[in-house]
């Protein structure tokens, strides 16, 4: 089997809001693949930060896709703004939805990728009728509404199954996972199966983000 593509996506969480559109250009310098994009609607994660305002305004700063993570409920009504605002990838959690499978739809037929979010204590089994019509799964490793956490190692085995899923699915379904994401820990979590990884305090409180993404990448590099 050929090397797995790892990809780093710093999410923008943590970053300074006051100089928004720099740090972005500052962690696409450094070596970053995607941008990741929380957001959060004080209602089904008690935490509020940015919308499809702040997602157009950056669009025009990056060549990196816009990895939008959204923690709000109800979903279906703000896809197409994001769509709009130019998001590459939307992901949801299944919880803020009374109809999954008409989500992943609607994301589709928005011209984005669809990603599902699972919590840390969120079963797989919502996977068994979606995993093929979805280009991400996203599993939490904190649980969402806050940067700075720290790392649930019980999230490893869960990250383990899902590869298996995808493997198992013959498609090429992104496996990315977001929460206390750091240097010492990110080789573990792509030999469980991970590829794309989320990483916000990791990178933005660092003084060096070109030395935090490159060492990121050189502990993943070779793992599987
Ligand atoms: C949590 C967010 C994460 C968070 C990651 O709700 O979804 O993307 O910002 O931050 P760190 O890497 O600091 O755990
Ligand atoms: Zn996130």
């Amino acid at each position: 089997m050929p090397a797995a593509t790892f990809r780093i996506a710093p999410s923008i969480l943590s970053a300074d809001f006051a100089r928004l559109g720099d740090e972005v250009g500052a962690v696409e310098a450094a070596g970053a693949d995607l941008l990741h994009f929380d957001v959060m609607d004080n209602h089904f994660v008690p935490n509020l930060s940015i919308g499809p305002l702040v997602c157009a305004a950056l669009r025009p700063r990056t060549k990196m896709p816009i990895d939008v993570h959204l923690m709000v409920k109800p979903v279906d009504r703000i896809i197409p703004e994001f769509a709009k605002a130019g998001a590459g990838i939307i992901s949801f959690h299944p919880e803020a939805s009374d109809h999954v499978d008409r989500t992943i739809a609607l994301i589709r037929e928005a011209g984005c990728k669809a990603g599902l979010v699972f919590n840390p204590a969120t079963p797989l089994s919502h996977l068994d009728h979606t995993l093929d019509k979805l280009d991400l799964v996203l599993l939490m490793s904190v649980n969402p509404g806050f940067g700075g956490q720290q790392f649930i190692p019980s999230v490893l085995p869960k990250i383990t199954e899902v590869r298996r899923r995808i493997q198992a699915s013959g498609r090429e379904v992104w496996l990315e996972v977001d929460g206390g994401v750091k240097i010492d820990n990110i080789a573990a979590i792509a030999k469980a199966g991970a590829d794309t990884f989320v990483a916000g305090s990791a990178i933005f409180n660092a003084p060096d983000y070109a030395d935090v993404i490159g060492k990121m990448k050189a502990a993943v590099a070779g793992t599987r």
